[in-house]
């Protein structure tokens, strides 16, 4: 009996002993082989955690330059003004620390200098010698076209900002995708067939071109023209509901370079109009939207067709519906237009990157890169 007994709880007290074993060595099993899992929380943790103490301490200009990389705009392109602010509200860009306090200058992260703002005797370029740690970014958003080449710049800065998909900063208003399809897009009245917002008609800007194009369509088919250069001027208000009431927009560009292609693009696209346009070719348009999205003048061999086609498709619904297929996957949003905002996502698309990259960086040879 009393064997027994003592049997028993032995072989009990083993059990729990083995389990208990077992359960510490799984445990330690878990810990070893999936590092990650129990590393990664802790590394996540940290950021939220002091940004959350940050907001709540203070706001202001002296807390955000701890940790933000300041960008310091040396001069309003044009002097168009916008609250500093329009990056975070707009497009919800809050990487760096935004300013035009030239006073900042020594302790500025980068510098971001607007080309046409450069005289040709550089004296309105940043003081040199520049802090070690400090970039320079040299902003153009025109085309060669419309760009003036001043001498002695050409290995000044560290990174290139244009509409070029090459530059280190790219600038472009680009479609997004959407994971869910989009079903409810309808397209809006139509009351014109095609239709023309056109505020720069300046020989020497390049506009030869599509002029002539223009020109050439407007024999065969009937446009409707806006705009300054015409003497009609849109209200703000009425740009995108202009646009949207007709069936082609031509998005013509003043000059021809590769991924030159504007915001002209991106007006149609947003409201529900088929662009129709005139730019680079075709592939390079591909590069940012659908192919089956937009009608290219290059289509056809001349203007005379590419009128006939806009009136074939004046009255085949089901073909014209077509050219909005895409939207069920991607979507356009529209840019803004008011004169004062022309530069606002160029200089925000600054801000980002600054926010992202403290990589050492030269950019050498700029004329070469951009006009050849
Ligand atoms: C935060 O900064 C602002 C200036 O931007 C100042 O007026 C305010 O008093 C500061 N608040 C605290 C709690 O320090
Ligand atoms: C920026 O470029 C200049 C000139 O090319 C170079 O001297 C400087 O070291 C660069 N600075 C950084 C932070 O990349």
């Amino acid at each position: 009996m009393l064997n027994k007994s003592s049997t028993g709880s032995q072989l009990c007290r083993l059990a729990v002993i083995l389990t208990v074993a077992v359960l510490i060595s799984l445990t330690v099993m878990f810990v070893w082989t999936s590092p990650q899992t129990f590393c990664l929380p802790q590394q996540l943790l940290i950021k939220p955690d002091s940004d959350r103490h940050h907001v709540e301490k203070n706001n202001s200009l002296d807390e955000a330059m701890v940790d933000k990389p300041i960008l310091l705009l040396w001069v309003w392109p044009q002097d168009y003004r916008f609250d500093l602010n329009d990056c975070k509200t707009i497009y919800n860009i809050d990487g760096c620390h935004l300013t035009d306090d030239r006073s900042l200058y020594s302790n500025t992260d980068a510098v971001l200098i607007f080309h046409r703002a450069i005289s040709q005797d550089l004296s309105t370029l940043p003081p040199s010698p520049r802090p070690p740690f400090q970039k320079w970014i040299w902003m153009n958003v025109e085309s060669p076209t419309n760009t003036q080449q001043i001498p002695g710049i050409e290995n000044l800065f560290n990174l290139t900002l244009s509409y070029r998909e090459d530059s280190d900063i790219p600038v472009r208003l680009r479609l997004t995708s959407n994971k869910i399809p989009d079903e409810d897009f309808k397209i809006p009245k139509k009351e014109r067939l095609i239709c023309w917002v056109v505020s720069n008609n300046l020989k020497w800007t390049g506009v030869g071109m599509r002029n002539a194009y223009f020109h050439e369509l407007s024999k065969h088919v009937y446009i409707h023209v806006y705009g300054k250069a015409y003497g009609s001027f849109l209200d703000y208000n009425d740009y995108f509901p202009t646009i949207a009431s007709c069936k082609f927009y031509l998005a013509f560009e003043n000059s021809i370079h590769k991924d030159y292609i504007t915001e002209k693009l991106n007006g149609p696209l947003a409201v529900g109009t088929v662009p129709v346009v005139l730019g680079p070719p075709r592939k390079n348009y591909e590069r940012f939207i659908p192919g089956d999205s937009f009608i290219h003048v290059d289509d056809f061999p001349d203007a005379k067709s590419l009128a006939e086609y806009l009136k074939r498709l004046d009255l085949d619904d089901e073909a014209y519906r077509r050219y909005f297929n895409w939207r069920r996957h991607f979507s356009a949003r529209p840019h803004l237009i008011l004169q004062n905002q022309e530069f606002v996502l160029a200089i925000c698309t600054a801000c980002d990157y600054v926010g992202r990259h403290k990589e050492y960086k030269e950019a050498h040879d700029i004329y070469e890169w951009f006009f050849n």
